[in-house]
């Protein structure tokens, strides 16, 4: 018995300083944001749900570089100062080789140009503002931009709702719904119709009154509003009660299972441009969203749908460069040609991958696929 325990204890000691040594199996070490609580907390859960469920498919075929991914997710809370604070963490704490997020294109503005300096490759998974990838050779994303998004609802505006006059509405301390609604009165101009009213608002207010009183005033045939959905659902709500019955049409920013529960009655018959639909009938969409069900117990969302896609487009990055080395990472990213949930993703010459939208119509307090617009 003697014997046993002095053979043991060495073992033991020999075991503890190889872990505290490599700190554990090696892994590759991926980092990931999204806003998890804040004004839009339900972008964030999503986004997490959807990375977190690529990365375990990826451990279980081996995980990348013959390595387990060990995922550090960070909760940006939809603000710029608190990305940017993230960022540097996972950055110089965590020590990541790759960042997936966020969501925001305020937060991703403020991440990007750490991830640049780093030279540590990221992919944004939603944030669709032009001016995010502008940032640098290291700054990617998995879905479609604004000017692209804009020229979708007006003209779905114009032509398939017939609409001549347009009154817009959106958050002017945020660069996503400020170029969006600018992206639409653009292309709505150029063909033809006429933007009646064009009101910014305060970031936080919940009173539009002031502005949809105006905008109501002015009769359009349609009202756009470029916002996060907490605040589609108010305006939409206030612009109801203000006597307007026509069409509301709006981005991305309005997906979020919150927007019916909020806004109620108002927002029936109301459409949006997306990246994506559940009821999309290609077997890798109907694949994801059968095992998002079964591991979630709800429908994935366009973001959910996006963290999944760029979570891979980014493994797939790694694995082809066969290395964690951030410069061969990206230039691996730069070659991607891959079939996703979200469509099939090859970047242009700045990084921005040239994909469709689809426009879902809420009808009964669901969401209901209308259309698929090609670029
Ligand atoms: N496109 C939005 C932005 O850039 C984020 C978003 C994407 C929100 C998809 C909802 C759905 O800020």
């Amino acid at each position: 018995m003697k014997r046993f325990a002095s053979i043991m204890v060495p073992a033991v000691i020999v075991g503890g300083i190889f872990l505290s040594c490599s700190g554990g199996p090696p892994v590759f070490k991926l980092g990931g944001v999204g806003p998890v609580t804040g004004e839009a907390a339900t972008f964030g859960a999503s986004t997490k749900q959807g990375i977190e469920m690529a990365v375990a498919e990826w451990n279980v075929q081996g995980g990348v570089l013959g390595k387990q991914i060990r995922l550090a997710f960070a909760d940006d809370k939809g603000d710029p100062a608190e990305g940017a604070t993230v960022y540097t963490k996972l950055i110089q704490q965590d020590g990541v080789s790759a960042i997936v997020g966020t969501v925001m294109s305020k937060v991703s503005l403020a991440g990007a140009p750490i991830c640049q300096s780093y030279k540590i490759p990221m992919i944004s998974t939603a944030s669709t503002n032009p001016k995010v990838t502008d940032v640098g050779d290291y700054i990617f994303r998995a879905c479609f931009i604004d000017p692209f998004q804009g020229t979708v609802g007006a003209a779905f505006s114009y032509s398939d709702l017939q609409a001549k006059t347009a009154a817009v509405i959106f958050d002017v301390g945020n660069d996503y719904p400020k170029g969006l609604a600018e992206f639409f009165r653009t292309k709505f101009t150029e063909l033809g119709g006429s933007v009646v009213a064009f009101e910014g608002h305060a970031t936080g207010t919940t009173d539009f009154k002031a502005q949809l009183t105006k905008m109501v005033r002015a009769e359009p045939d349609v009202i756009y509003c470029s916002d996060y959905y907490n605040d589609v659902a108010l305006i939409a709500r206030q612009a109801r009660e203000l006597g307007f019955k026509g069409p509301m049409v709006g981005g991305d920013g309005w997906d979020s299972p919150e927007l019916t529960k909020i806004g109620g009655a108002a927002v029936e018959g109301t459409f949006f441009t997306n990246h994506y639909s559940k009821d999309d009938i290609r077997p890798i969409v109907k694949d994801f969203v059968a095992k998002f069900k079964a591991k979630y117990n709800a429908d994935p969302d366009a973001l959910a749908a996006l963290a999944y896609d760029a979570t891979y487009i980014m493994l797939n990055a790694v694995k082809t460069a066969g290395t964690a080395d951030g410069a061969a990472i990206k230039n691996a990213l730069a070659s991607t040609d891959l079939e996703v949930v979200s469509g099939r993703v090859k970047f242009d010459a700045n990084r921005n991958p040239v994909k469709s939208a689809v426009i879902i119509e809420i009808k009964g307090g669901e969401q209901v696929y209308r259309t698929t617009v090609y670029p």
